[in-house]
């Protein structure tokens, strides 16, 4: 047997609040035209004081536990940027919430990459043997760390979460989590990056400077890089899987930005019809981002059996990656 992670269920969570491009339009320097036609993103859901990543991933990952039928998971991984606390990871909570007791929770933090790193490590549990079942999360309380002055980052950043729950099962399945390419650059932290709050900036007990408490994009060179990285992480995640781009029915890109989901399905030659976009309704929502887009497209019918599916993303780090899958026969949520 060939084996490795079946998607047995997926499910999404968005907090009930919605602010609209025009909501901002109010309080920042900036206007519903420039953030649609630069991003794509008309509104994005916000958390309200009180509501937490491991609100979000815990409903998430309870709507992927009940499609697949799950009482019980062997592991618990959750992609975030944002946890609860810098110290415990918010996975063992969410694990808690979901009703799993005594199950290895952790985190993994590859910012907007994180769904696809979490994904591999869950698959590789599977096919070493060490989980017959996992739940994968990716979720973000992603405007929590926001600068509220900062036009740059408030007009892109939603909050969210998504799932998938995964079972052993064999290559051949429908639902298959089939191949993996990964990598890093450390050398570009500062492109994304939150200066306070680590290790690096030692606790004081005093607030933090503005400049380092909140989340700092450079846009346009994250921009460059993440179409560079997301196609070439692509094409070699297709390569390994032995598909050529008119195989792929679905690109699931990191919803970052409407122009770089469409500037690199351009580059891998994939139509943009088949590119998978909801970041017009959630905004880019990091780690959730992919699993949120795959979630959504399952409920709205358009990924059906035997749809064969390339996600790509790029994040903080940097980070990069691609996973290619092909989609299961789900039940209706
Ligand atoms: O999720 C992790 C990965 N993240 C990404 O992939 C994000 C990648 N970057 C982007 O999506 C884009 O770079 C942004 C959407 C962040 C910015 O778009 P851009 O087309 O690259 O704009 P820019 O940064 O070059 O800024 C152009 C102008 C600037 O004004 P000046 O200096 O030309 O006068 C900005 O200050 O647009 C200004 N600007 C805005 N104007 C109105 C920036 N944000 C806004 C805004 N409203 N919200």
């Amino acid at each position: 047997m060939n084996r490795t992670a079946i998607i047995a269920g997926a499910g999404g969570a968005v907090p009930p609040r919605i602010v609209t491009n025009h909501d901002l339009e109010r309080r920042l320097d900036t206007t519903d035209d420039w953030i649609r036609t630069r991003t794509g993103i008309r509104q994005r859901h916000v958390v309200e004081p009180g509501m937490s990543t491991s609100d979000l991933a815990a409903e998430a990952g309870s709507r992927a536990m009940k499609q697949a039928g799950m009482t019980s998971a062997d592991l618990v991984v959750v992609a975030t940027t944002t946890p609860d606390r810098l110290c415990p990871a918010t996975a063992p909570t969410v694990a808690s919430r979901m009703g799993l007791v005594d199950t290895p929770a952790f985190d993994v933090s590859a910012v907007c990459s994180g769904f696809i790193y979490a994904l591999q490590v869950a698959t590789n549990a599977v096919m070493a043997g060490a989980a017959e079942s996992v739940v994968v999360i990716g979720a973000e309380s992603f405007t929590t760390i926001l600068d509220p002055e900062d036009r740059s980052t408030v007009a892109i950043f939603g909050d969210g979460a998504g799932a998938l729950a995964l079972r052993a099962g064999d290559r051949a399945e429908d639902g298959a989590v089939l191949d993996f390419d990964t990598g890093s650059d450390g050398s570009l932290r500062d492109l994304i990056t939150v200066r306070a709050g680590g290790a690096e900036q030692r606790a004081t007990g005093r607030p933090a400077a503005p400049e380092d408490a909140y989340f700092r994009m450079e846009g346009q060179s994250v921009f460059a890089h993440a179409v560079r990285r997301m196609a070439e992480t692509s094409r070699r995640t297709l390569a390994t899987t032995g598909w050529g781009v008119e195989d792929v029915d679905w690109f699931v890109g990191h919803q970052a930005n409407q122009r770089i989901i469409h500037a690199v399905a351009d580059q891998l030659g994939i139509g943009a019809e088949r590119a998978v976009s909801n970041i017009h309704r959630v905004g880019n929502t990091a780690a959730a981002s992919i699993p949120l887009a795959i979630s959504d497209s399952a409920t709205a019918g358009r990924l059906r059996r035997g749809d064969r599916v390339l996600l790509s993303a790029f994040g903080g780090g940097a980070t990069w990656g691609a996973a290619t899958l092909v989609w299961p026969d789900l039940p209706a949520a």
